[in-house]
C-alpha cells in the first residue's frame, strides 16, 4: 500500500461510502475501529445532517474516515460539472414523459411522485463548508472532479482529498486538478457509476475493473484505490497485484448487521430470486447497479437520462415500497459479486478480508518458488 494510504489504516480495505442511509457511523467506526477506512456517504443529506454524522463517528472511534460527497450536476447531463457549452440538452419533455410512465406506481404505492425540479447541487457548498469546519481525514468525490480551489483549501484544512475515475481520460483529469488518490471504479461496482459526464452514447460501455486499474496505473502516478464486485481477500490481492494501494468495497459491507441497509436489501443479495444486476436509470437517471426486479425490469428500458431529475421524482415510490415491505419497488443496488456476501460484524468482515489477503499473497509467492 502506498504510504499515503498506510498511514490511514493498517489494511488496505476502504468501506465504500454509500449514501441512502447504508453508510451509517456505527458502521464506519467498526470498519476504522477494525483496521480498514470507513466512510461515511454526505449524498442525499443535509449539511446539519452530515455534521451530526461525524460528530457521532467522533464519538465512537478515534480512527481516520472518510467522508463522500455528490459533485453538483451540470444543467445538461452530458456536460462536464459546472458547465453547459459542451452538451446537448435531454429531450424536451423527457422527464414529464416518464413521470406519465410512472403513474401507475404511485397509484399501486398509494403515493405521489417527487417533484423533479427539487435541487441539482446536493447542497455541495454548504457541505465543503461543514468539512471545511471540522476537517476529516479523507474526503473523497463521485459524479466529477472538484476545482483545483476546493482541492486546495481542503488541503490545506489537513484532509487528504480522493476523486471517483471510471475511465482513463477521467483518472488523468483527477490528477491534473490536484487530488491526493484516484478511486478506480469499474463496471462490475454497485451503485452509482462516479462517471464525471453523463453520455447516453457510453451506456454499455463500462470497463472491467482489472483491465481498467491496470491502463489507470500506467498513465497516472497517484495512488489508486480499486472498486467493483471485491468480495473476498484473493480479488484485493489481485487489485494490489494489478496496482492499487488498497480495495474499497461496498456491496460486502452492506450485508454486515452494522449497515443501515432495509433488511430486505440485506436478504435479497443472496436471495436465489435475484440472480443478477444490470446498470439501469430507472431510479435515478443516471447509470448505476442494482439487483435486477421488477421496477427495474419495467422501467429501466426506456428510463432517462436525467439526474437528479429522476431521482427526486422516484424518491417517494422507493420510500413507499421499503414500508411496504415491497423489494420489487426498492432500488436494491448492488455490485456483481452480491451472491458472495456474507453477514459477518463489519470489524469481523475486516480481519477476514485482511486474512484471506495474507493467505492469497502466500499463495502467490509459493507459485514463484515452484517454478
Ligand atoms: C448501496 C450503495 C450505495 C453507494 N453509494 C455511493 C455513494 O454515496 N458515493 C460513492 O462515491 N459511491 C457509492 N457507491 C459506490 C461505491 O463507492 C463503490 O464504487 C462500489 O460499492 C464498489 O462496488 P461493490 O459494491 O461491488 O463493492 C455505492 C454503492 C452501493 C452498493
Amino acid at each position: 500500500m502506498s504510504s499515503a494510504l498506510t498511514d490511514l489504516c493498517p489494511h488496505p480495505i476502504v468501506q465504500a461510502p454509500m449514501a441512502g442511509g447504508v453508510s451509517v457511523p456505527q458502521l464506519a467506526a467498526a470498519v476504522s475501529e477494525a483496521g480498514g477506512l470507513g466512510f461515511l456517504a454526505a449524498g442525499y443529506k443535509t449539511a446539519d445532517g452530515v455534521y451530526q454524522e461525524i460528530k457521532q463517528l467522533r464519538s465512537l472511534t478515534a480512527r481516520p474516515f472518510g467522508v463522500n460527497l455528490f459533485m453538483p450536476q451540470p444543467e445538461f447531463p452530458g456536460a462536464s460539472t459546472g458547465s453547459t457549452a459542451d452538451a446537448a440538452p435531454p429531450a424536451a419533455g423527457a422527464v414529464e414523459v416518464y413521470a406519465h410512465q410512472l403513474a401507475g406506481e404511485a397509484a399501486w404505492y398509494e403515493t405521489e411522485l417527487g417533484d423533479p425540479d427539487s435541487g441539482r447541487d446536493d447542497g455541495y457548498e454548504a457541505k465543503l463548508a461543514v468539512l471545511l469546519d471540522n476537517p476529516v481525514p479523507v474526503v473523497s468525490f463521485h459524479f466529477g472532479v472538484p476545482s483545483r480551489d476546493v482541492l486546495e483549501s481542503l488541503r490545506r484544512a489537513g484532509s487528504l482529498t480522493w476523486v471517483t475515475a471510471t475511465t482513463v481520460e477521467e483518472a488523468l483529469a483527477v490528477e491534473r486538478a490536484g487530488a491526493d488518490a484516484v478511486i478506480v471504479q469499474g463496471v462490475e461496482a454497485g451503485g452509482h457509476q462516479g462517471t464525471h459526464r453523463d453520455i447516453q452514447e457510453n451506456d454499455g460501455c463500462g470497463i472491467g475493473l482489472l483491465a481498467l486499474i491496470a491502463q489507470v496505473r500506467e498513465a497516472v502516478s497517484l495512488p489508486l484505490v480499486a472498486a467493483g464486485g471485491i468480495m473476498r481477500g484473493s480479488q484485493i490481492a489481485a487489485v494490489l497485484a494489478a496496482g492499487a494501494g488498497a480495495a474499497q468495497l461496498g456491496t460486502a459491507f452492506v450485508a454486515t448487521p452494522e449497515s443501515g441497509a432495509h433488511a430486505l436489501h440485506k436478504q435479497a443479495l443472496t436471495n436465489p430470486l435475484f440472480v443478477r444486476t444490470e446498470l439501469t436509470r430507472a431510479f435515478s437517471g443516471r447509470p448505476a447497479r442494482g439487483l435486477v426486479n421488477r421496477f427495474l425490469r419495467e422501467h429501466g428500458p426506456y428510463a432517462p437520462a436525467a439526474y437528479p431529475e429522476v431521482h427526486h421524482l422516484t424518491s417517494p415510490l422507493r420510500k413507499a415500497a421499503a414500508k411496504a415491505g415491497d423489494a420489487q419497488g426498492m432500488a436494491l443496488w448492488a455490485g456483481q459479486g452480491h451472491r458472495m456476501a456474507r453477514e459477518f460484524p463489519a470489524g469481523q468482515l475486516v480481519e477476514v478480508l485482511a486474512a484471506e489477503l495474507d493467505a492469497a499473497r502466500a499463495a502467490l509467492s509459493e507459485r514463484g518458488e515452484v517454478r
